[in-house]
């Protein structure tokens, strides 16, 4: 199939282009750059031993011409749709950029796909949409939860929308993939998480620590139920992420209407046990302090990823060791991520 990607640049985009060339498909990606680097598109060419660039346009998917022109030029079996703003301390802080950003440019993207007779979406949801879980593991039938924050929303009504764009229409597939903690990396270590600023995220926070690039890691909180106090979460390893989309276009083959999964491993780890599996797979030493708890923060979050399993023949291959030595691969050998990306090319 040929793949309209959008925010193919990014973390979890990147790999998820690896794996659809792998299986045989092609893509176009519109990215606007505003949290990637276009390096991360030439070293996936180079992993999947492309001759020719992935076919990219710089272009942010709230441009309506420009998305026009990009679906007018080729034809588009299905879309998978990563573009998005996703910290969620910003999201507090810029609401309406969130809104904007994530629902407007969705917006404008589902009405340009519709209107060139491409009704096949795979959307980038979240287990944020959870909430605070009504129960442990989180099935796809556990009722969606009240957000936190702006960023949770979108999510949360995005899925919303396409669920009812589906409804009123037939012809849509929408397969909603909620992602539970993606780290890792891909093994080569030639493209992996590259944030901007300080890490919000415990991984990429870890691996700067282990690099030398921030002192120590704070834990935030230990009084929580669970085993050691610390906050308990599903990380799956961004490849195997990566390979759910492929399932999932298999969804989309078979006409699947809305289909709703979670991605994630059905394994709970702290962030004690996460320090400790770094250590270990790694042999270096991870400094740390107990902070105080962050706010919006849950005790307990894990997926029982038993649907993805059952209907699309998915499930995560990789282990923490795995996560943990990729993580470490990637940043080791690149110490400042993708570098500076002075690209202001349209
Ligand atoms: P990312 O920031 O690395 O990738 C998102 C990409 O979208 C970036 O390349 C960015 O430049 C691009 N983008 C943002 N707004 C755009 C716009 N208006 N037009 C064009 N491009 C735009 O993030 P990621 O971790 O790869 O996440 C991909 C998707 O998965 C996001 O929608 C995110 O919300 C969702 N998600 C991520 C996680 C996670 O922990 N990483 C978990 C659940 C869901
Ligand atoms: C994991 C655990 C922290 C950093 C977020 C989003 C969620 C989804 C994935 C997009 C928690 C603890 C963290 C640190 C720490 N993203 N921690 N010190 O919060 O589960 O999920 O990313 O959809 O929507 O909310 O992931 O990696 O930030 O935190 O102690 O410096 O690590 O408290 O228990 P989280 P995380």
């Amino acid at each position: 199939m040929n793949i309209l990607v959008t925010g193919g640049a990014g973390f979890i985009g990147s790999h998820t282009l690896v794996e659809l060339y792998r299986a045989g498909h092609t893509a176009v990606v519109v990215d606007n750059l505003s949290n990637a680097n276009r390096e991360a598109l030439n070293r996936v060419a180079e992993i999947i031993g492309l001759q020719e660039p992935i076919p990219f346009h710089h272009m942010d998917i709230r441009d309506r011409k420009g998305l026009e022109y990009v679906m007018q030029k080729s034809h588009f079996d299905a879309c998978i749709h990563f573009a998005g703003l996703k910290a969620v301390g910003e999201s507090v802080a810029k609401p309406w950029e969130y809104y904007e950003n994530n629902i407007g440019g969705t917006l404008v993207l589902l009405d340009v796909l519709r209107h060139n007779g491409c009704k096949n979406i795979i959307f980038s949801s979240s287990a944020t949409v959870y909430g605070d879980p009504a129960q442990i593991p989180i099935t796809e039938e556990c009722p969606k939860g009240h957000c936190t924050n702006p960023y949770g929303q979108t999510k949360s009504m995005l899925e919303e929308i396409m669920r009812d764009m589906q409804h009123a229409d037939k012809e849509w597939n929408v397969v909603l993939l909620r992602y539970f903690n993606p780290i890792g990396a891909h093994p080569s270590g030639r493209i992996g998480e590259d944030p901007k600023g300080i890490p919000n995220n415990l991984m990429p926070y870890v691996t700067q620590v282990a690099v030398g690039k921030l002192k120590e890691l704070g834990v935030f909180g230990n009084d929580y139920d669970t085993p050691d106090g610390t906050g308990v979460r599903d990380y799956i390893h961004v490849v195997d992420l990566a390979r759910g989309h492929v399932k999932a276009l298999q969804a989309i083959e078979r006409n699947c209407g809305l289909a709703i999964y979670n991605l994630g491993t059905g394994h709970g780890y702290s962030v004690l046990d996460m320090v400790k599996a770094f250590e270990h797979a790694n042999g270096i030493k991870i400094p740390y302090s107990i902070k105080p708890r962050r706010a919006g923060d849950i005790a307990t979050c894990y997926s029982n990823p038993a649907k993805a399993e059952r209907e699309l023949g998915w499930h995560a291959e990789y282990d923490l060791d795995d996560m943990c030595r990729d993580a470490w691969n990637w940043q080791k050998n690149n110490p400042e991520g993708y570098g500076e990306d002075n690209d202001t090319e349209q």
